[in-house]
């Protein structure tokens, strides 16, 4: 585990695909992963929407009818105590780039959803986000606009501009720890964020099932399942408190 289980506050948290992979929700890169059985050229870009509004739609209605089966696991849980902790009490600014809910499910507050959330749409004309837990079509209406076959998935796809960056920028530039957990390091700007927080003089850990793309980045790392290495983690650092 840590050699100094002592973590400086505040604290900048991001999550990724690996945390939800025990929860039985795929992640992308890894053998079996999404992007290797569907191009995500033909599913994840404005484009391909454009091309094929169908398709992309009844891609994103059956991952968000799995989501809704999906549940957290101990380390999601652990993650939500480590928020709650006394000593760590609003000094976390939790980020995921997951579109699932299960952070919130197991008791996180408020974690920003930098690539979206499937659970909800957006409008492409009046831009309304709206909670959405069944299926989007060409015939779903935007209870804001009253207009009908104009939302879209609330999530980011390549070549947009994921969400909440300055605030995420801001907790960066504040942190004294970073923490990168479950995420294979390859897509920015969230690759980016350990060589930022680093730059701001954070300490950066990784908890990951392997060595991430930028694992030579961080000075700590610890490897295993999120849902055995998170609850020993979070059991080192408050008992540490
Ligand atoms: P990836 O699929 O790229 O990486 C998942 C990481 O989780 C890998 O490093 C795995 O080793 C690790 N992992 C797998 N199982 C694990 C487990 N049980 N416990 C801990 N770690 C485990 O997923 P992300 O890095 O989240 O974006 O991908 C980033 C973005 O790429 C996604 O948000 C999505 C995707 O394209 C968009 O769609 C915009």
């Amino acid at each position: 585990m840590l050699n100094d289980p002592r973590l400086q506050t505040p604290i900048v948290i991001l999550t990724g695909a690996g945390i939800s992979a025990e929860s039985g929700l795929g992640t992308f890169r890894d053998l079996g992963g999404l992007w290797t059985k569907v191009r995500l050229e033909d599913v994840a870009t404005p484009e391909a929407f454009a091309a094929d509004r169908a398709f992309v739609q009844s891609f994103y209605n059956a991952r968000r009818a799995n989501v809704q089966t999906a549940q957290p696991h101990e380390g999601h849980r652990a993650l939500a105590a480590l928020e709650h902790h006394p000593r760590f009490a609003g000094q976390i600014t939790l980020v995921t780039q997951n579109v699932d809910d299960l952070h919130e499910r197991a008791g996180s507050i408020a974690p920003l959803h930098m690539h979206g959330e499937l659970l909800k749409s957006r409008c492409e004309l009046c831009h309304a986000v709206a909670e959405a837990l069944g299926d989007l079509d060409d015939q779903s209406l935007c209870l804001a606009c009253q207009s009908s076959g104009r939302l879209r998935p609330h999530v980011v796809w390549f070549g947009e501009m994921p969400f909440y960056m300055d605030r995420i920028n801001r907790a960066l530039a504040r942190a004294r720890t970073f923490i990168s957990i479950g995420t294979s390091g390859a897509v920015y700007p969230a690759a980016g964020f350990v060589a930022s927080a680093a730059r701001y003089g954070a300490r950066t850990i990784e908890l990951n099932l392997e060595p991430s793309d930028g694992a030579a980045m961080f000075d700590d790392v610890v490897l295993g399942r999120a849902s055995q290495i998170l609850p020993a983690f979070v059991a080192q650092v408050t008992g540490a408190c």
